[in-house]
């Protein structure tokens, strides 16, 4: 890792120069008579994504060009780093529906509009490979991809309003977590992407990062996860104990991070860190298995794509992190480089084992999970 010069540095530009705006309100009458279009939640999270400029710099769902510069080679066509594309999968049918400026619905109710420049239909099996580096149905990336629409339609977007609802107090568009940042004065901020609950090893990654930077954006995926990963309701609520007990607020910020998760393992810790530069995040932690469901990805692999860029394109520092755990005889937080005992003097629980204790009501080894956390987790899972 290298040393830290905090004092030089300030808020990273967004990626392609300015963050991207495309929010504003819905005008009376506006989309009477326009075509419609329902979205998905994992479409309306990336409908804000880019709006919000968490994406910058798209401005709207990629062309075909993109598309296959992204697929194939983790840029767009431009040459930006750019390594999932985002995209917005419909049906034949709906693709027949969808001309000039469409109005897009949540249950009915306008939301946005695009402007359709173009219809392409994809080679799903070929993304799924690339992106993902499987074609497996049972990777919940590619169930998805799957069983979307065949047809992908491009075109700039517009989001009638920031959707707030679930956690209004900690929803913030990367305009309005930079504005925090300027406010508190910290010249470098790591952001860190999480889907799961703070358990010990994450907090020691992200106060060893704190002891180098200074400031946290503690900035958990909050869109749509897969059926067994906890409920991010119960996981904000768990986030709040933490936080107020153990972190220093002057240094913490806790907001959400409303994209669904992709589980693409290497390919979508880039998409997270460069998004996190959005943000305003000059740091990004990458530890084990960043964004990784099963085996499909090595242990290391999301922390070493990161060698396809240079630290100039990528504009945020990555901070790699090896496995932690808590190791009984050294009586702390530790990794192989820190750590000269073999796995007898670890204690390390399978995400399996931690859910048939918090189901069975007990208790989790405090060493593992704070107890308020585990705490907030139990009853996450009695209420189910
Ligand atoms: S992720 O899908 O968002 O990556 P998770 O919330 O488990 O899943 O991980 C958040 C971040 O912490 C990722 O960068 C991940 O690599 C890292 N991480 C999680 N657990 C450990 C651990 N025991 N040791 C090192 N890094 C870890």
């Amino acid at each position: 890792m290298t040393i830290l010069t905090s004092d030089t540095l300030t808020l990273p530009a967004p990626l392609g120069g300015s963050l991207v705006n495309r929010v504003r309100h819905l005008q009376p009458g506006e989309t009477a008579g326009l075509p419609t279009l329902e979205l998905s939640d994992r479409a309306y999270a990336d409908l804000e994504m880019i709006a919000t400029g968490a994406y910058s710099p798209l401005s709207g769902f990629l062309g075909e060009a993109d598309y296959r510069s992204a697929v194939s080679g983790m840029r767009l066509a431009d040459g930006t780093p750019w390594s999932i594309p985002i995209t917005l999968m419909v049906s034949r049918e709906e693709a027949g529906q969808a001309r000039g400026t469409v109005a897009l619905t949540r249950a009915g109710q306008p939301v946005g509009l695009i402007e359709v420049s173009e219809q392409y239909t994809p080679d799903k099996a070929v993304e799924a490979q690339e992106v993902y580096r499987t074609t497996d149905p049972a990777h919940p990336g590619v169930a998805a991809l799957m069983s979307a629409g065949e047809v992908y339609l491009a075109g700039e977007v517009t989001l009638f309003d920031v959707p707030r609802g679930a956690f209004p107090a900690h929803h913030r568009t990367p305009a309005e977590v930079r504005s925090v940042i300027e406010a508190r004065g910290w010249r470098s901020t790591v952001a860190f992407q999480t889907r799961n609950p703070i358990h010990r090893a994450h907090e020691y990654l992200q106060k060893v990062a704190l002891e180098l930077v200074d400031g946290l954006l503690l900035h958990p995926l909050v869109g749509s996860t897969k059926g067994d990963d906890v409920p991010a309701d119960v996981r904000v609520k768990a986030y709040e104990v933490l936080l107020d007990k153990y972190y220093p607020a002057s240094r913490t910020l806790l907001s959400v991070y409303p994209a669904a998760m992709r589980y693409a393992g290497p390919r979508e810790a880039i998409l997270h860190a460069l998004s996190r530069r959005n943000y305003g995040a000059t740091h990004f932690i990458v530890g084990r298995d960043h964004a990784g469901v099963g085996s499909y990805y090595g242990t290391y692999d999301a922390q070493e794509i990161f060698s396809a860029f240079t630290a100039q394109e990528l504009g945020i520092q990555i901070l790699k992190f090896e496995h932690t755990f808590y190791c009984k005889t050294c009586g702390q937080l530790v990794s192989p480089r820190t750590c000269p005992h073999d796995g007898s003097h670890h204690l390390v629980l399978s995400g399996t084992k931690v859910r048939e204790l918090l189901r069975a009501g007990e208790d989790l080894p405090a060493e593992f999970t704070r107890p308020e956390v585990a705490e907030v987790l139990r009853e996450g899972y009695s209420r189910q």
